[in-house]
């Protein structure tokens, strides 16, 4: 069964607020990029990889690409205005031959080849599969700092990326997204409301997401604590 991943590294990184494009910044001496495709070079089971980047990074991102030693076919590719579009794009750009696609955020440096090889299962079997995480915290619904409720947390996860799909179908829900105007936050809901189940594996606290100058700090102690085992 023929693999596609896709990684999506093509935002501004606005909240981070770095000199440069998110997924150029750097952790633990690499950039999220890098490390967001050296766990695909360790995963070994893609078959090629497309990126999205920021219009005018290709040459950065090969660069980036060839440092870490991959040995597929990698397309390089300018993204969207938004994420949702960033993969419709690169969907158009996955090979024909491939019958399952990997969807990963260079944002979440510290996922792992189990979570890709788990995903990529799930999808295998039921068609779609996610990682994520049972909530811990209890969730409270505020309005100008007023608690309105809490929330009942049981039955609700984070969802993580990696998220694996057979290629048909998450193809069809971004263009049922199109025709119905769906905006959403990740692909598995897109797919969920365009009528496909979605399985969830585990993913771990770990696999978290960069998104503001804290989460870097937060991030460079995790790399930093591995490096010294
Ligand atoms: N992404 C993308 N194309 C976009 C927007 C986002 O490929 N137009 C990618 C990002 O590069 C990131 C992932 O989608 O790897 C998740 O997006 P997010 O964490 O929101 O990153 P940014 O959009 O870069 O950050 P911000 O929203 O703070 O600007
Ligand atoms: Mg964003």
């Amino acid at each position: 069964m023929r693999v596609s991943v896709i990684v999506v590294a093509a935002g501004s990184g606005q909240r981070l607020g770095a000199s440069a494009p998110k997924a150029f910044v750097k952790l633990g001496g690499r950039t999220l990029l890098a490390h967001a495709l050296g766990i695909i070079a360790r995963f070994g089971l893609a078959d090629e990889v497309v990126i999205t980047v920021p219009p005018g990074m290709e040459a950065a991102a090969r660069e980036e690409a060839d440092n870490v030693g991959l040995v597929i076919p990698i397309k390089i590719i300018a993204g969207g205005a938004e994420r949702q579009d960033s993969v419709r794009i690169a969907l158009g750009f996955t090979s024909a031959a491939a019958e399952l696609i990997v969807i990963h955020d260079a944002a979440r440096p510290f996922a792992t080849v189990g979570m890709f090889q788990s995903c990529l299962d799930g999808a295998a079997s039921v068609g779609a599969a996610i990682v994520a995480i049972p909530l811990a915290d209890t969730l409270k619904r505020v309005d100008h700092h007023q608690i309105k409720e809490t929330v009942p947390r049981a039955n609700l996860w984070q969802a993580q990326t990696p998220q694996a799909f057979r290629r048909d179908l998450i193809i069809r829900a971004h263009e049922w997204a199109v025709q119905n105007q769906v905006v959403a936050t990740d692909d598995a809901d897109l797919v969920e409301r365009s009528g496909g189940a979605v399985t969830v594996v585990i993913g771990s606290p770990l696999n978290l997401k960069i998104t503001t100058a804290e989460d870097l700090s937060l991030a460079e102690a995790i790399a930093a604590s591995r490096s010294l085992r």
